[in-house]
Protein backbone atom coordinates (compact mmCIF):
# COMPACT_ATOMS: atom_id res chain seq x y z
CA UNK A 1 0.00 0.00 0.00
CA UNK A 2 1.06 3.53 -0.98
CA UNK A 3 0.48 5.96 2.23
CA UNK A 4 1.40 9.41 2.39
CA UNK A 5 1.64 11.71 5.09
CA UNK A 6 1.44 14.94 4.10
CA UNK A 7 0.62 18.33 4.73
CA UNK A 8 1.75 22.54 4.55
CA UNK A 9 1.59 22.97 8.28
CA UNK A 10 5.22 22.47 9.59
CA UNK A 11 5.39 20.57 13.15
CA UNK A 12 2.71 18.66 13.05
CA UNK A 13 3.87 15.25 13.67
CA UNK A 14 4.05 14.24 10.11
CA UNK A 15 7.42 12.76 9.90
CA UNK A 16 6.68 11.15 13.72
CA UNK A 17 3.79 9.52 12.02
CA UNK A 18 5.68 8.42 9.29
CA UNK A 19 8.09 6.78 10.97
CA UNK A 20 6.27 5.22 13.50
CA UNK A 21 4.30 3.60 10.46
CA UNK A 22 7.24 2.43 8.55
CA UNK A 23 8.88 0.46 11.81
CA UNK A 24 5.57 -0.89 12.39
CA UNK A 25 4.96 -2.55 9.35
CA UNK A 26 8.29 -3.29 9.20
CA UNK A 27 7.71 -5.38 12.40
CA UNK A 28 5.11 -7.55 10.39
CA UNK A 29 8.27 -8.49 8.08
CA UNK A 30 6.87 -6.46 4.95
CA UNK A 31 9.33 -4.94 2.71
CA UNK A 32 8.42 -1.49 3.34
CA UNK A 33 10.11 2.25 1.85
CA UNK A 34 9.95 5.17 4.05
CA UNK A 35 10.60 8.36 1.49
CA UNK A 36 11.60 11.36 3.18
CA UNK A 37 11.02 14.48 0.51
CA UNK A 38 11.86 17.21 2.92
CA UNK A 39 15.18 18.73 2.57
CA UNK A 40 15.52 18.95 6.42
CA UNK A 41 15.89 15.25 6.04
CA UNK A 42 14.15 14.40 9.38
CA UNK A 43 12.80 10.73 8.02
CA UNK A 44 16.29 9.92 7.25
CA UNK A 45 18.03 10.89 10.09
CA UNK A 46 15.45 9.23 11.93
CA UNK A 47 16.84 5.80 10.00
CA UNK A 48 19.91 6.78 10.36
CA UNK A 49 19.85 6.73 14.25
CA UNK A 50 18.44 3.71 14.03
CA UNK A 51 20.61 2.07 12.05
CA UNK A 52 23.55 3.44 14.13
CA UNK A 53 22.04 1.75 16.90
CA UNK A 54 21.32 -1.52 14.92
CA UNK A 55 17.79 -1.94 15.70
CA UNK A 56 15.64 -4.18 13.99
CA UNK A 57 13.87 -4.50 11.79
CA UNK A 58 15.57 -2.66 9.64
CA UNK A 59 14.05 0.35 7.74
CA UNK A 60 14.96 1.27 4.00
CA UNK A 61 14.42 4.88 3.33
CA UNK A 62 15.19 7.26 0.40
CA UNK A 63 15.31 10.90 -0.05
CA UNK A 64 13.81 12.04 -3.35
CA UNK A 65 12.95 15.26 -4.08
CA UNK A 66 11.39 17.27 -7.06
CA UNK A 67 8.66 16.69 -10.14
CA UNK A 68 9.56 13.10 -10.49
CA UNK A 69 8.46 11.89 -7.26
CA UNK A 70 5.31 10.06 -8.58
CA UNK A 71 6.69 8.03 -11.52
CA UNK A 72 9.42 7.13 -9.09
CA UNK A 73 6.92 6.02 -6.35
CA UNK A 74 5.06 3.92 -8.76
CA UNK A 75 7.68 2.12 -10.03
CA UNK A 76 8.95 1.45 -6.73
CA UNK A 77 5.76 0.44 -5.67
CA UNK A 78 6.40 -3.33 -7.63
CA UNK A 79 9.46 -3.99 -5.76
CA UNK A 80 8.11 -2.61 -1.96
CA UNK A 81 4.81 -3.62 -0.33
CA UNK A 82 4.54 -1.05 1.73
CA UNK A 83 5.60 3.10 0.35
CA UNK A 84 4.95 5.56 3.28
CA UNK A 85 5.83 9.11 2.15
CA UNK A 86 6.84 11.68 4.45
CA UNK A 87 5.70 15.38 2.31
CA UNK A 88 5.20 18.19 3.69
CA UNK A 89 5.63 22.22 3.21
CA UNK A 90 3.97 24.67 1.58
CA UNK A 91 2.55 24.21 -1.69
CA UNK A 92 5.92 21.81 -2.31
CA UNK A 93 6.13 20.10 -5.63
CA UNK A 94 6.84 16.85 -3.30
CA UNK A 95 3.61 17.14 -1.91
CA UNK A 96 1.48 17.85 -5.28
CA UNK A 97 3.80 14.86 -6.87
CA UNK A 98 3.19 12.02 -3.82
CA UNK A 99 -0.59 12.97 -3.82
CA UNK A 100 -1.55 11.81 -7.30
CA UNK A 101 0.65 8.40 -6.58
CA UNK A 102 -0.31 7.84 -2.84
CA UNK A 103 -4.12 5.74 -2.33
CA UNK A 104 -4.69 7.56 0.62
CA UNK A 105 -3.11 10.44 2.29
CA UNK A 106 -3.29 11.33 6.24
CA UNK A 107 -2.93 15.47 6.83
CA UNK A 108 -2.09 15.95 10.57
CA UNK A 109 -3.37 19.17 12.56
CA UNK A 110 -2.75 20.47 16.23
CA UNK A 111 -5.72 21.06 17.22
CA UNK A 112 -4.15 24.78 18.79
CA UNK A 113 -3.76 25.52 15.52
CA UNK A 114 -6.70 24.86 13.63
CA UNK A 115 -5.88 26.93 10.00
CA UNK A 116 -8.67 27.08 7.79
CA UNK A 117 -5.98 28.40 5.27
CA UNK A 118 -4.09 25.05 5.56
CA UNK A 119 -7.14 23.06 5.13
CA UNK A 120 -8.60 25.05 2.15
CA UNK A 121 -5.37 24.60 0.29
CA UNK A 122 -5.10 21.10 1.41
CA UNK A 123 -8.67 20.29 0.01
CA UNK A 124 -7.93 22.12 -3.18
CA UNK A 125 -4.41 19.87 -3.55
CA UNK A 126 -6.05 16.79 -3.14
CA UNK A 127 -9.34 18.05 -5.51
CA UNK A 128 -6.44 18.84 -7.98
CA UNK A 129 -4.76 14.99 -7.53
CA UNK A 130 -8.13 13.48 -8.11
CA UNK A 131 -7.91 14.32 -11.31
CA UNK A 132 -5.18 12.01 -11.97
CA UNK A 133 -6.05 9.62 -9.07
CA UNK A 134 -9.33 9.38 -8.68
CA UNK A 135 -9.46 6.76 -5.98
CA UNK A 136 -7.59 9.04 -3.34
CA UNK A 137 -8.59 9.75 -0.02
CA UNK A 138 -7.47 12.19 2.54
CA UNK A 139 -8.09 12.23 6.02
CA UNK A 140 -7.46 14.67 8.74
CA UNK A 141 -5.71 13.63 11.86
CA UNK A 142 -5.39 15.09 14.76
CA UNK A 143 -2.01 15.38 16.26
CA UNK A 144 -0.39 16.83 19.18
CA UNK A 145 -3.56 17.37 20.63
CA UNK A 146 -3.86 18.23 25.05
CA UNK A 147 -3.41 15.01 26.91
CA UNK A 148 -6.61 15.90 28.62
CA UNK A 149 -8.97 14.35 26.36
CA UNK A 150 -12.09 16.50 25.33
CA UNK A 151 -14.57 15.11 23.13
CA UNK A 152 -15.26 19.01 22.44
CA UNK A 153 -12.06 18.44 19.90
CA UNK A 154 -13.35 16.03 17.82
CA UNK A 155 -16.75 17.35 17.34
CA UNK A 156 -15.23 20.57 16.48
CA UNK A 157 -12.83 19.21 14.16
CA UNK A 158 -15.89 17.43 12.37
CA UNK A 159 -17.60 20.53 12.30
CA UNK A 160 -15.10 22.43 10.58
CA UNK A 161 -13.92 19.72 7.83
CA UNK A 162 -17.94 19.62 6.77
CA UNK A 163 -16.68 22.74 4.41
CA UNK A 164 -14.33 20.59 2.73
CA UNK A 165 -15.25 18.02 0.23
CA UNK A 166 -12.36 16.16 -0.40
CA UNK A 167 -11.37 16.18 3.29
CA UNK A 168 -12.29 13.82 6.14
CA UNK A 169 -11.84 13.24 9.90
CA UNK A 170 -9.56 9.86 10.82
CA UNK A 171 -10.97 7.54 13.54
CA UNK A 172 -7.85 8.31 15.73
CA UNK A 173 -6.08 11.05 17.72
CA UNK A 174 -2.89 11.43 18.70
CA UNK A 175 -1.91 13.17 21.49
CA UNK A 176 1.14 14.78 22.84
CA UNK A 177 3.40 12.67 24.93
CA UNK A 178 7.27 12.77 25.38
CA UNK A 179 7.29 9.20 24.46
CA UNK A 180 6.93 10.28 20.94
CA UNK A 181 10.08 12.77 21.23
CA UNK A 182 12.22 10.30 23.48
CA UNK A 183 11.37 7.51 21.02
CA UNK A 184 12.57 9.77 17.26
CA UNK A 185 15.52 10.83 18.95
CA UNK A 186 16.89 7.31 19.41
CA UNK A 187 15.57 5.93 15.81
CA UNK A 188 12.17 4.20 17.49
CA UNK A 189 8.71 3.77 16.84
CA UNK A 190 7.30 4.53 20.29
CA UNK A 191 5.83 0.91 20.29
CA UNK A 192 9.82 -0.26 20.89
CA UNK A 193 10.49 2.31 23.63
CA UNK A 194 11.41 0.35 26.81
CA UNK A 195 9.60 0.65 29.32
CA UNK A 196 6.85 1.06 26.83
CA UNK A 197 4.49 4.15 27.11
CA UNK A 198 1.05 2.11 27.36
CA UNK A 199 -0.96 5.46 25.90
CA UNK A 200 1.14 6.19 23.48
CA UNK A 201 1.07 2.50 22.40
CA UNK A 202 -2.30 2.05 22.42
CA UNK A 203 -2.85 5.09 20.15
CA UNK A 204 -0.02 4.42 17.87
CA UNK A 205 -1.48 0.67 17.46
CA UNK A 206 -5.17 2.32 16.41
CA UNK A 207 -3.76 4.85 14.43
CA UNK A 208 -2.02 1.84 12.37
CA UNK A 209 -5.24 -0.55 12.28
CA UNK A 210 -7.03 2.25 11.16
CA UNK A 211 -4.53 3.21 8.19
CA UNK A 212 -3.66 -0.34 7.62
CA UNK A 213 -7.13 -2.37 7.57
CA UNK A 214 -9.68 0.27 7.33
CA UNK A 215 -11.72 0.17 3.90
N1 LIG B 1 2.40 13.25 19.36
C1 LIG B 1 3.51 13.92 19.72
N2 LIG B 1 3.80 14.11 21.01
C2 LIG B 1 4.92 14.81 21.39
N3 LIG B 1 5.80 15.33 20.54
C3 LIG B 1 5.56 15.17 19.22
C4 LIG B 1 4.42 14.46 18.73
N4 LIG B 1 4.47 14.48 17.39
C5 LIG B 1 5.57 15.15 17.05
N5 LIG B 1 6.23 15.58 18.14
C6 LIG B 1 7.47 16.37 18.19
O1 LIG B 1 7.23 17.63 17.57
C7 LIG B 1 8.28 18.01 16.71
C8 LIG B 1 7.75 18.10 15.28
O2 LIG B 1 7.27 16.81 14.91
P1 LIG B 1 7.53 16.20 13.47
O3 LIG B 1 8.95 16.41 13.08
O4 LIG B 1 7.00 14.82 13.46
O5 LIG B 1 6.56 17.16 12.64
P2 LIG B 1 6.57 17.45 11.07
O6 LIG B 1 5.15 17.76 10.72
O7 LIG B 1 7.23 16.37 10.35
O8 LIG B 1 7.45 18.78 11.01
P3 LIG B 1 8.07 19.47 9.70
O9 LIG B 1 6.93 20.25 9.10
O10 LIG B 1 9.17 20.34 10.22
O11 LIG B 1 8.54 18.37 8.80
C9 LIG B 1 9.35 16.96 16.90
O12 LIG B 1 10.23 17.40 17.89
C10 LIG B 1 8.58 15.74 17.40
O13 LIG B 1 9.37 14.86 18.19
MG1 LIG C 1 8.83 16.41 9.01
Amino acid sequence: MIILIGGEKGGTGKTTLATNLAAMRAQMDRDVLLVDTDPQGSANYWVQSRDEEKIKPRVACIQKFGQGLSTEVKDLASRYQDIIIDAGGRDSIELRSALVATEKVYIPIQPSQFDIWTLDQMDELVAAAKAFNPELKAKVVISRSSTNPSVQESNETQKLLEDFINLDLANSIIRDRIAYRKAAKDGLAVIETKPKDQKATKEMEMFFQEVFNHE
